[in-house]
């Protein structure tokens, strides 16, 4: 299959998955990949995948518009073909190679019979563009009212930076050489990065690149890690020498930046998934870092605590993923009203089983990267109503709204994702 035709294949596969299977967009998308050999293949399918799933509300309502009956079931698989088709248009494809070898891809996924209405569909989408549909549209919804009711003056700006694609965040290692030198290696490469004002390790590249192309990447010089989350080592710095926990910790990326800043922490890092585990020992690996890394649920202390107490706690808790919907878009795909409950009692029980690991005066911080009070605000504000020796500390405005329960980054202001940090003291 020539590779005009394979990448499309490839989108289309991903698509359709994605869309109609319930499959992840992460796990579909490493398990494609690998299959086209040239990395410009590669990065047009992930290209054509996202675009598709940020627009597939606009996609489906030109479908709607041009189709008497919109491919359902067996005819799923055409659907994706034409979102691959779409997508193409909207990243600005050449309309005569886009309409070829999506049509050849037509053939090549064993519907030649479909190949005249591919042909036809995707000129008349060059002809007559693509239906205008909010923002709000791609988002389930239920979700879309939680947010209007969470952040009623800010909704409109959270579901359109939701739509648009995050830049690519850099994280420096101080360990070898300033934020400012690297800027300079930067520019040496020709690649174009400004510095963060609020992040100090961190630096926005104008465009993404594959991770190989960063001077000093396969080093550990640097990093790929949203500005947002680097503010999780502002909010909690802890002491030097201090012994710390980071109780959901895979793949790594705060934990490592913890360790970057101060070497002499005593940290262990624990994940409750093996594989995300191992993936996390990989980072520390490439990094050079000495981490105890422990397979464990960190609300059954019992299993993999060794009975000393922790000087600061992390738990960057599982949750919605609502925050970082501009780099997952198939969070609006999969999520479901029922799973935030399930969430909550997680994240109320990863709390209430890591108090007790934690010294009297120490700190715990409570981080997500959801937008939904209650997986934020509200799980805070019920932590502490149980909680008598716990305190909440002010994080200060820099980190983002304060919400009288922590603070919280918006996704897209400042160029980052959706955050949300509490700081608990221990009386
Ligand atoms: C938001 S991710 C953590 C990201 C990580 N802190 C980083 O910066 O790279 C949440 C992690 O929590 C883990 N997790 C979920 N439930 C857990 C539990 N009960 N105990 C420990 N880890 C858990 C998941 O496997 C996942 O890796």
């Amino acid at each position: 299959m020539n590779p005009g035709v394979a990448t499309r294949v490839a989108a289309t596969r991903v698509l359709d998955a994605v869309l109609h299977h319930g499959r992840s967009l992460k796990t579909t998308l490493a398990a494609a990949l690998p299959a086209l050999a040239d990395p410009r293949d590669r990065a047009l399918v992930e290209a054509i995948v996202f675009t598709a799933l940020r627009q597939h509300a606009r996609f489906d309502a030109a479908l709607a518009q041009w189709l008497e009956k919109p491919p359902v079931g067996r005819d799923s698989e055409l659907r994706a073909l034409l979102y691959t088709g779409f997508a193409q248009r909207e990243l600005g494809l050449p309309a005569h190679a886009l309409v070829a070898a999506t049509v050849d891809a037509a053939r090549a996924l064993g519907r030649p019979h479909q190949s005249g209405l591919v042909n036809a569909i995707l000129r008349r989408a060059q002809r007559e563009g693509l239906p205008e549909v909010d923002d709000a549209a791609a988002w389930p919804p239920w979700l879309a009212e939680r947010i209007r009711q969470d952040w009623p003056r800010d909704a409109d700006a959270i579901f359109v930076a939701s739509a648009r694609a995050a830049p690519m965040w850099l994280r420096v290692n101080p360990r070898d050489g300033s934020r400012d030198d690297y800027l300079q290696r930067l520019t040496d490469a020709g690649i174009d990065a400004t510095a963060s004002p609020e992040a100090v390790d961190a630096i926005r590249l104008a465009t993404p690149l594959p991770v190989h192309d960063l001077p000093g990447f396969d080093a550990g010089t640097v990093s790929v890690q949203d500005a947002a989350a680097q503010r999780v080592a502002d909010a909690l710095p802890p002491a030097r020498g201090a012994r710390v926990l980071d109780a959901c910790a895979a793949p790594g990326g705060k934990a490592a930046h913890l360790l970057e800043r101060d070497p002499s922490l005593r940290l262990t890092a624990l994940d409750i998934d093996p594989r995300r585990v191992r993936r996390m020992q990989d980072t520390f690996a490439r990094l050079g870092l000495d981490v105890d890394t422990r397979a464990g649920d960190a609300a059954q202390p019992a299993d993999w605590w060794d009975g000393t107490a922790f000087d600061a706690i992390l738990i960057d808790a599982p949750c919605s993923a609502t925050g970082i919907v501009r780099r997952q878009p198939d969070v609006l795909l999969h999520r479901r009203e029922t799973d935030i409950a399930a969430l909550n009692k997680i994240q109320s029980d990863l709390l209430d089983g890591l108090w007790p690991l934690l010294i009297p005066g120490g700190t715990l911080l409570y981080a997500t990267c959801s937008i939904l009070h209650a997986e934020n605000t509200t799980q805070i504000q019920a932590f502490l109503a149980r909680t008598p020796d716990a305190v909440l500390e002010l994080l200060g405005a820099s980190f983002g709204h304060d919400t009288g329960f922590g603070s919280q980054r918006l996704p897209g202001e400042l160029g980052m994702d959706g955050f949300f940090q509490a700081r608990l003291r221990k009386a």
